[in-house]
């Protein structure tokens, strides 16, 4: 199996002195192709700080961090601002849509910041929300959608790029059931085609998608 991300011995403190939180410590991880990681742990103990250096949001104190077999430190700050934009995509709790565009809107965004042409833009974001079951509600504003349909459109979203990985933030959290499971048989259907994707989430009617399961607590990762 390719490995898609590595992490080593990666720490991360928020503030100094006796106020400051470290909210990661001492992380190893290896996601390979493929593979869906279902990282569970209770509010605080770090999980979203994990993503987001994991995503290349945010650079660690520590440790260090491979994406796409390519050291992440040396890299410069624009750099890693490309690798992010050709190797992620991003799902989150509260769908993070732009509330003025239409679902395709939406689904084009990140083809234009990758300087894709709108003509083409349109065509892939199209192609991607129809295979998400979202073809009746193209032009939709993003506003008038239920739940289950605007973590759709966010996920054909992070889809659209053709990214490596996916990570995603409590993508169930604000849907009921049967929404819920749509969108993890989404993910699951995603990491059948070779993505590797980490979902991180207390709920655990998520286990029955993972491949593997792990734990945060205060910060480490077990
Ligand atoms: N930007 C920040 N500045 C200061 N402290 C932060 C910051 N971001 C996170 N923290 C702290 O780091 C710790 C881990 O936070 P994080 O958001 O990663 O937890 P979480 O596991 O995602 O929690 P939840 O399940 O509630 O979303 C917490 O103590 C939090 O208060
Ligand atoms: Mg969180």
């Amino acid at each position: 199996m390719t490995s898609l991300l590595s992490a080593s011995n990666i720490s991360k403190k928020f503030g100094s002195g006796p106020g400051s939180v470290t909210a990661l410590k001492d992380i190893s991880l290896e996601l390979s192709e493929a593979e869906l990681i279902l990282v569970s742990g209770p509010s605080g103990s770090g999980k979203t700080t994990l993503l987001q250096v994991l995503g290349l949001l945010m650079r660690p104190d520590n440790g260090s961090l491979t994406v796409l077999d390519q050291p992440v430190a040396g890299l410069s700050d624009d750099r890693v601002a490309k690798l992010r934009l050709r190797t992620f995509g991003f799902v989150y709790q509260d769908f993070k849509l732009i509330r003025a565009l239409t679902a395709v809107e939406n689904v084009m965004l990140p083809l234009i910041a990758a300087k894709e042409s709108p003509k083409i833009a349109r065509q892939k974001a199209v192609t991607r929300l129809e295979q998400l079951g979202m073809s009746g509600r193209l032009n939709a504003n993003v506003e008038s959608l239920s739940g289950g349909e605007k973590q759709r459109v966010a996920i054909a979203r992070a889809l659209v790029n053709d990214p490596k990985i996916i990570l995603a933030d409590e993508p169930t959290a604000n849907l009921d059931t049967v929404h819920g499971q749509q969108i993890m048989e989404i993910l699951k259907t995603a990491g059948n085609s070779g993505l590797g994707i980490i979902v991180v989430s207390h709920d655990e009617r998520l286990d029955p998608y993972a491949t593997r399961k792990l734990s945060m607590l205060d910060g480490r990762l077990r």
